[in-house]
């Protein structure tokens, strides 16, 4: 039997720029995906997982179904075409991070499966692993999406953030000063990643960065998107404003200037709300509600769409603080 144990990820800043060529802020949480795996001696996959009630059971060549036990069977098929592992696999899933939050269990979950199927014994370091993920999810699952989950859980260190450069993906790992609390609330309205969305905003975004004549749209300049049709005049306006205050980020937190990186947060907010439009107004809410009551900075993360918002709060005033917040809005829940 293999096993494996990889962290979800929360992402601080730096979004919608991971295809787009900008330097993206993720930090790996403490929760995390555990797997088991051992061949059975079959042509068929078995899968379980605490979180779910049914065991599947997919015949080794099957496609993605749409099934939660699709990242596993996708990073399982990955690991047979390498040669990792031959025929059918055993594999139990138990995982602490909430599924449809935003925080990378998908990733996770792929993460893991291909390093319990041997792809650290095959001498493929935790970068390439994390490229092998995000083949899985591009190519089995169909989601295009960027390279910064698979990253940040395969490469970064929980409770540390990876200021990660996505066009080369060269990377520092960052501690938290001391006194900077980030926490991670779900709002209790659900999300999906493959559900077209995230598609059609990568797609605008490819198209904005064509018409702009830019290799990516983080190179291009505010001073042009106006020329752009609307819709993409805003995707475009989204991410080369996002890609500066990502590095203006990494500036801040090297410096230890908790107020500097609030408001980076509460800019970039406003830029996903207003510009990517993957925020909803019940977020919103939530989010504005969460600096009105003491936090220096706070946004929505992950693709969006609903799922968890980050927020930055001086330690000694996280439990106040959150305190308040539940108490106006009982719905949402601390993960982190
Ligand atoms: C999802 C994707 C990432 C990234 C974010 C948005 O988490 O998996 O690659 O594009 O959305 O920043």
């Amino acid at each position: 039997m293999t096993c494996a144990t990889v962290p979800g990820r929360v992402n601080l800043i730096g979004e919608w720029i991971d295809f787009n060529g900008g330097t993206v802020l993720p930090m790996a949480l403490s929760q995390s995906v555990e797997l088991e795996m051992c061949a059975n001696g079959q042509t068929h996959d078995r899968v379980q997982s605490q979180q779910f009630s049914d065991i599947t059971d997919f015949g080794i060549d099957v496609p993605a179904a749409g099934h939660w036990s699709d990242y596993v069977r996708g990073g399982l098929q990955y690991g047979r075409r390498m040669g990792w592992i031959t025929g059918g696999q055993d594999v139990i899933l138990k995982s602490t991070i909430p599924v449809g939050a935003g925080l990378s269990s998908s990733a996770a979950t792929i993460v893991a499966t291909l390093r319990a199927a041997g792809a650290e014994l095959a001498g493929i370091d935790p970068a390439g692993i994390a490229r092998a993920a995000q083949d899985v999810e591009n190519i089995f699952m169909g989601v295009p999406c960027g390279i910064m989950d698979q990253m940040a859980v395969s490469v970064g260190r929980p409770g540390n953030v990876l200021a990660l450069d996505t066009r080369d993906c060269s990377y520092q790992i960052m501690p938290v000063p001391a006194g900077w609390t980030f926490a991670v609330i779900h709002s209790g309205i659900a999300r999906a990643l493959s559900d077209g969305r995230y598609r059609a905003r990568r797609q605008e975004c490819l198209e904005a960065a064509g018409s702009l004549g830019v290799p990516y749209l983080c190179d291009g300049k505010l001073e042009d998107t106006p020329s752009l049709p609307p819709v993409l005049a805003r995707r475009a306006r989204h991410v080369i404003s996002e890609g500066a205050r990502s590095l203006q980020a990494v500036t801040a937190l090297a410096a230890a200037s908790r107020p500097s990186f609030g408001m980076l947060m509460n800019a970039s907010h406003a830029s996903l709300r207003d510009d990517m439009d993957v925020s909803v107004p019940a977020l919103d809410a939530m989010v504005d509600d969460a600096v009105e009551l003491g936090a220096d900075g706070a946004r929505i993360t992950g693709a969006g769409f609903g799922g968890c918002f980050v927020c930055l709060v001086e330690t000694g005033q996280a439990s106040a603080w959150w305190s308040r917040l539940k108490a106006r809005h009982p719905g949402a829940v601390r993960v982190v």
